[in-house]
C-alpha cells in the first residue's frame, strides 16, 4: 500500500496475518452456479457454510469482482456443488474467471434450473432468500429446497492446496491440547 493511501499500513501487515490465519482452516470446495437464460453460470468458492437447520439456510460468500457474481443477483435458483475428492480439475476450471467452464463438463439443471455437476460428494439447490452486502464480497443467504449426499470423500481446501478428503487420519481424541498445557 502506498504511503499516500487512505489507510493505514499497519492494515497491510494485518491482511497479511489473516490470510494466514485463513490458511490454517481447512475446508471443503464448493461450485456455487446458476443459469440465466438458459446458460450456467459458476465459480469456486470454499466461503460457504451451513446457516440454520430449521430452516435450512446455508450462505456462501461471493466477491463483486466476479463475473459470475451479477448472475446470482438475476435469479433466485441457485446450486451448491460439493466437490468430491477426485474434482481438483473442476476446482481449478471454476477459480478461472469467465469463459464456459461447463463445456466437457457432465451437469443437468435442477428443479429450479441452476446446474448440478455430476460426480459431486453431495449438492444442494437452493433458493436464494437475503443477499447481505459485506466488504468485497456478498453473503448470499439460501434456503435449502433440496439437498443429496453421494459416496464419493470430499476435496478439501487448505494453505492453497487441495487434498483428499478419504485419506485422512482420525485425530486422537485423548490427547486434548488442554492436556497438553496441563502436563496431564
Ligand atoms: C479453493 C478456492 C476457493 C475460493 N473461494 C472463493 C469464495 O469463497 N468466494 C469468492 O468470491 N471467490 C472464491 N474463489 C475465487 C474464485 O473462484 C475466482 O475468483 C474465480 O475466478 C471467479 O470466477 P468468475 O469471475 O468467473 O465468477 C476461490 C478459489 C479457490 C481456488
Amino acid at each position: 500500500m502506498s504511503p499516500s493511501s487512505s489507510e493505514p499500513a499497519a492494515d497491510e501487515e494485518l491482511v497479511d496475518r489473516v490470510k494466514e490465519v485463513h490458511r490454517r482452516f481447512p475446508t471443503g470446495v464448493t461450485i456455487v452456479a446458476t443459469t440465466v437464460a438458459g446458460r450456467p453460470y459458476g465459480l469456486a468458492v470454499n466461503a460457504f457454510s451451513s446457516l440454520s437447520l430449521e430452516p435450512p439456510l446455508v450462505l456462501a460468500c461471493v466477491a463483486a469482482t466476479s463475473s459470475t457474481y451479477p448472475r446470482l443477483f438475476e435469479v433466485d435458483a441457485v446450486s451448491v456443488n460439493i466437490l468430491a475428492h477426485d474434482q481438483a480439475a473442476v476446482a481449478g476450471a471454476f477459480a478461472r474467471s469467465g469463459g464456459d467452464k461447463f463445456e466437457g463438463l457432465e451437469w443437468r439443471p435442477g428443479a429450479g434450473g441452476a446446474p448440478l455437476l455430476a460426480g459431486v460428494s453431495a449438492q444442494l439447490e437452493l433458493a436464494v432468500e437475503h443477499r447481505i452486502p459485506a466488504g468485497t464480497h456478498t453473503i448470499f443467504v439460501g434456503r435449502v429446497l433440496a439437498a443429496s449426499a453421494g459416496d464419493k470423500a470430499p476435496l478439501l481446501y487448505l494453505g492453497g492446496g487441495f487434498f483428499d478428503g478419504g485419506a485422512l487420519r482420525a485425530a486422537d481424541l485423548q490427547a486434548t491440547t488442554r492436556g497438553d498445557v496441563r502436563g496431564e
